[in-house]
């Protein structure tokens, strides 16, 4: 079996992945700060090996003991494969600079950066002793490669997250059994996070209008093609480590 620790999968694109690996009666361990109802219900019937962990991963500190406790949960396990996938993110606080709350920011970095930092730290050194396959996916945006105004904590932290994997990668590539390490952007996605940046003013974020004419025009993909794109990725040696792609071209 392979387990797939998977943040954010209390909606969108995070609960779309993990509800087509319990479908397929994959080991899922999920955290965020809601649990998904439908999703752990599923799990229950299936019988797959699952388990919640509602977290707040702006509570970086506990990070560590948490993902302590998540690889003591699947020790009996026959393992083939791990995978980490950084998924969790936020778009808050949208504004130009100068105009953001202090709180604001510091929770975006922790959300979008700090913690998957940590958690990418923890799993390579709590999954150094397992001889299986081991991947990170982290989900990163096209807004790593490209400044939008209203948005520049967002493009800042997905660029940094960009940057830990080909850094990480070029460290694991001496490793027996190296971490596989990659950054995929989804495309823009049916979530609550689109349907925040449409709920946003033009004085806030200055493209908003182009993300309302997608959405009228049926311009964007769904969590569940998505996810059935990227569940492929995972365990696969395409893209290599190291790289960022875009789930539409690939
Ligand atoms: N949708 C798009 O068009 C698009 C495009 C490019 C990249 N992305 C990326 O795709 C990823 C998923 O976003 P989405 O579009 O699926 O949005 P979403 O539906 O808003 O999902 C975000 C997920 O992140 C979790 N999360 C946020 N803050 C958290 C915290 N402090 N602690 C724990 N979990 C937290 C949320 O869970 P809780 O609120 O329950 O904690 C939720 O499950 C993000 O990294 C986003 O940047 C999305």
């Amino acid at each position: 079996m392979n387990i797939y620790i998977i943040t954010g999968t209390s909606s969108g694109i995070g609960g779309a992945i993990a509800r087509h690996l319990v479908d397929a009666r994959e080991g899922v361990i999920t955290i965020s700060r809601r649990e998904n109802i439908p999703l752990s219900r599923i799990a229950k019937t299936n019988s797959s090996f699952f388990r919640h962990y509602a977290f707040d991963l702006t509570q970086t500190g506990k990070i560590p003991e948490l993902m302590e406790y998540i690889f003591t949960s699947f020790k009996e396990v026959k393992l083939n494969g791990i995978a980490l996938v950084n998924n969790a993110g936020t778009i808050d606080p949208i504004g130009p600079s100068g105009k953001l709350d202090v709180s604001g920011i510091e929770a975006h970095l922790k959300t979008n950066l700090v913690a998957p930092a940590i958690l990418i730290n923890e799993f390579i050194r709590l999954s150094r002793p397992l001889k299986v396959s081991k991947s990170i996916l982290n989900i990163s945006s096209g807004a790593a490669h490209k400044p939008y105004a209203g948005w520049s904590n967002y493009c800042a932290s997905k660029a940094g997250l960009d940057m830990l994997t080909q850094s990480i990668a070029m460290e694991q590539s001496a490793e027996e059994y190296p971490v596989r390490i990659i950054s995929l952007a989804p495309g823009i996605v049916e979530t609550s996070m689109q349907q925040k940046i449409r709920a946003t003013s033009a004085e806030q974020f200055p493209m908003q209008k182009k993300f309302a004419d997608l959405y009228k025009n049926q311009g964007l993909s769904q969590p569940d093609t998505v996810a059935s794109g990227i569940i492929p990725i995972i365990f696969s040696d395409k893209p290599e480590s190291g790289t960022f792609s875009d789930l539409r071209y690939l």
